[in-house]
């Protein structure tokens, strides 16, 4: 079976090695303009074509029976394994739209701040911009308002913040929304139905917006200080309320959904209708509202200020010690707050304020006080009259709680293979891991998952014990 499917494989990469080889070359004669050589290209393009239909069309046909068989064989194993590789598709994708979208939110912002605005300016023009990247000179102008005729090619940014949205939505959905029980919900927080967790996960997205849309057009948005404040103390109160209400990781996700939605349904309610209108207003000669263009440009900002927060939780499921944190809610306000902060150094920087001198040093005492805050407590006081526990005890409960998803045959229904490739099968991996078991199992209580294997507190303490007597075998 893996012979065919590496045959399947290799037949793809083929064609589309083929295929883009062919292409090329035909394109340079073409652009030769040689005509005898047109001519037979044309014939070769015909052939090249139904080539192409062919090989896709088997390659489709013969990818689908496999699929079916390997499923109907082996449902089981197969559907995480689909679930999987579907999720890896969507997060890639996820990923590199939401690169182009931060990158350009970065780089306009970085526009904006460094126009000169003073030396030489035709009268419409805001400002201009000399930059040099990857061995050309560019030459940037930014308009007051609009020109006086609309170019016929106008590049919009917008594909990049629908699309980071519409995937983020949609790896909700596959990991924490489809598997609910599971990842969303864990009843040492909240016993609740995993229908329910959706829909409060998903009414979370919609009031943040309203609540911020609604803060937006009222006069407060001028009062930027007191904008900032208001929108970080709803933030932390729905990072503290959704910290009471999922598993923990869910939670953080849902405080980066919320502010993701914020920046996408800005660039869709606001900053491109605003534009459409600019556009229009331009096109047809009337008066431009010259507030359109501000209210886009204030949403555009306070975008840009949402971006390391939101990157933040989403690199967080790595680091356990903030969202496994007894203060995880706190944690996340404060990283966002110091991101804040940077991110405002870096635009006034740009702006050519050389003189903060508090801002990065606070930021980084900011980093500093949560690394500390979130350190574990010394358990020497504790533990150190502990009654010996042995490593029987330790096996005992690792395969009771935690060998069903972390070993090489598992038999929960989600890991048909280890996490991580974390298994615990034999003494000597467990001794090898003991160092994460510490982290994961006593110290942040992160695992088991959504502790779905129902460990006890005496339990952990036990592992607690045994490493802190050494952590021996014998
Ligand atoms: C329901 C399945 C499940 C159970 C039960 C479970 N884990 Fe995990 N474990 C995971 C998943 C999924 C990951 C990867 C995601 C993550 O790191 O949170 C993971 C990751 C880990 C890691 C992280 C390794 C690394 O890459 O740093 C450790 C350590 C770990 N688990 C230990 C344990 C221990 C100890 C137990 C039992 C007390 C346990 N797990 C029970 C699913 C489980």
């Amino acid at each position: 079976m893996t012979t065919l499917t590496l045959l399947c494989i290799l037949a793809v990469v083929v064609w589309v090695g083929l295929t883009i080889t062919l292409r090329i070359s035909n394109r340079e004669k073409a652009r030769t303009g040689d005509l005898d050589l047109v001519d037979s290209i044309t014939t070769k393009a015909r052939i090249i074509a139904t080539f192409q239909k062919v090989a896709l069309l088997s390659s489709i046909i013969l990818l689908s029976a496999l699929a079916f068989k390997l499923y109907h064989d082996n449902t089981a194993y197969m559907e995480p394994h689909i679930l999987e590789w579907i999720n890896l598709v969507v997060r890639w994708t996820h990923v590199v739209f939401g690169i182009a979208w931060i990158g350009a939110s970065f780089y306009f912002i970085f526009l904006e701040n460094s126009l000169n605005r003073t030396e030489g300016l035709k009268d419409d023009i805001a400002g201009n911009l000399w930059a040099l990247h990857g061995g050309g000179f560019y030459y940037i102008e930014k308009y007051k308002v609009a020109p006086e005729k609309i170019p016929q090619h106008l590049h919009w940014f917008k594909y990049e913040a629908y699309f980071t949205w519409l995937t983020g939505f949609l790896l909700l959905f596959i990991v924490y929304y489809f598997n609910a029980s599971s990842f969303l919900i864990d009843k040492e927080v909240l016993d609740i139905e995993p229908n329910t967790g959706v829909a409060i996960g998903i009414g979370s997205l919609v009031v943040s917006w309203i609540f911020y849309d609604v803060l937006c057009k009222s006069p407060l948005v001028n009062k930027n200080f007191l904008f900032l404040v208001i929108m970080f103390l709803f933030t932390a109160g729905a990072a503290y309320v959704l910290c009471n209400v999922f598993s923990a990781r869910a939670a953080y996700i849902h405080v980066g959904a919320l502010l993701g939605t914020i920046m996408a349904a800005n660039v869709f309610f606001v900053i491109i209708p605003s534009q459409k209108a600019l556009v229009q207003a331009a096109k047809d000669g009337t008066e431009l509202d010259l507030t359109l263009g501000q209210k886009a440009g204030l949403r555009s900002l306070h975008n840009n200020y949402f971006t390391l927060p939101v990157v933040f939780v989403m690199i967080s499921s790595h680091y356990p010690s903030t969202y496994g944190s007894e203060w995880n809610w706190a944690v996340l306000a404060g990283l966002s707050a110091v991101s804040i902060g940077v991110k405002h150094f870096w635009n006034i920087y740009e702006q050519g304020e050389l003189y903060n001198r508090w801002l990065l040093p606070a930021a980084v005492i900011g980093l500093i006080a949560l690394a500390l805050v979130t350190a574990p407590s010394n358990p020497a006081t504790r533990l150190k009259d502990a009654p010996a526990v042995s490593f029987q005890e330790v096996q005992a409960i690792i395969n009771e709680r935690c060998t069903n998803c972390h070993s090489a045959t598992p038999t929960d229904k989600v890991w048909a293979t280890a996490p991580n490739g974390i298994m615990f099968d034999t003494p000597e991996q467990i001794v090898n891991m003991t160092d994460r078991i510490l982290n994961r199992a006593v110290i942040t209580r992160t695992m088991p998952q959504a502790n779905q294997t129902g460990m006890k507190q005496e339990e952990r303490d036990a592992i607690e014990i045994w490493i802190y007597q050494g952590a021996k075998i014998k």
